[in-house]
């Protein structure tokens, strides 16, 4: 009798603790080099959000995982540090770990590489260009001399303090494809992310190369096709204000 009462209350137990499934569809970018005679195209996948994550990272590695092993993306970190997850969601650039899925399942939630790059395959777009033009800035301390006991470059509170804000740059091009002067002008305008490290930079108190760094950027094209549209500061996931920095550079440079 009390075996029978307890095995009536595990199914009810069972009955209301199986969810029904809550199927989202997910339209993704697809295209690799490996079958160039396919154009690229959305392919739709669809998950049930009560077993999923509740980040379109999750989404997408459970897509990966349980219904395409093709699918390619970048993604290391999960939690907004390594950068690599950025991609193109609902219409933004932001990072697929920190964008929390649409639970509304009668939508749909399209999913595309970041614009206007070249596509190595599917999510994964070609960051080369947007590398060299980091590496064009210098991004490091640049001093005559070291110190004079030989150990540390010291900075104040205050100097240090200038920092915030542009130090957390994670580099995940976000901004700078976000930006239609970059879209247009790619080969020579340096766009939003590249351009707030050099003000990183240029404003170290540590750093003795200020004057070049500055000369640098004075031409028509590395800074100047910013146009203040402000893109860049809407999108990106860190909370950062690339447009101000560039801002601030071009009031440094009118000085
Ligand atoms: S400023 Fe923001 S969006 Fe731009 S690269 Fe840095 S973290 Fe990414
Ligand atoms: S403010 Fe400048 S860098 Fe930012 S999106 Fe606009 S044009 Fe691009
Ligand atoms: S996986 Fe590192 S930022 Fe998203």
């Amino acid at each position: 009798m009390l075996r029978n009462s307890f095995i009536k209350q595990s199914k009810r137990t069972l009955a209301t603790s199986v969810k029904e499934p809550r199927i989202k569809i997910f339209k993704i970018y697809r295209w690799s080099p490996d079958t160039p005679e396919v154009k690229p195209h959305m392919q739709e996948y669809k998950v049930d959000l009560n077993q999923c994550g509740p980040m379109i990272l999750d989404a997408v590695l459970k897509i990966k995982n349980e219904q395409d092993p093709t699918l390619t993306l970048r993604r290391s970190c999960r939690e907004g540090i390594c950068g690599s997850c950025a991609m193109n969601i609902g219409g933004r650039n932001t990072l697929a770990c920190l964008c929390k899925i649409d639970q509304d399942t009668t939508s749909e939630t399209k999913i595309y590489p970041l614009p206007h790059m070249y596509v190595v395959r599917d999510l994964v777009p070609d960051l080369t260009h947007f590398y060299k033009q980091y590496k064009s800035i210098q991004p490091y301390l640049q001093r005559k001399e070291t110190p004079a006991d030989g150990k540390e470059n010291l900075q104040s509170i205050e100097d240090r303090k200038k920092l915030d804000g542009l130090y957390e740059c994670i580099l995940c091009a976000c901004c700078s494809t976000s930006c239609p002067s970059y879209w247009w002008n790619q080969q020579e305008y340096l766009g939003p992310a590249v351009l707030m490290q050099a003000y990183r930079w240029m404003i170290d108190s540590r750093d003795e190369a200020t004057s070049a760094r500055k000369e640098m950027l004075q031409n028509s094209m590395s800074l100047y096709r910013c146009h203040t549209i402000l893109n860049c500061s809407k999108t990106c996931p860190k909370g950062l204000n690339p447009g101000r920095a560039i801002a601030e550079i071009k009031k440094s440079l009118a000085l």
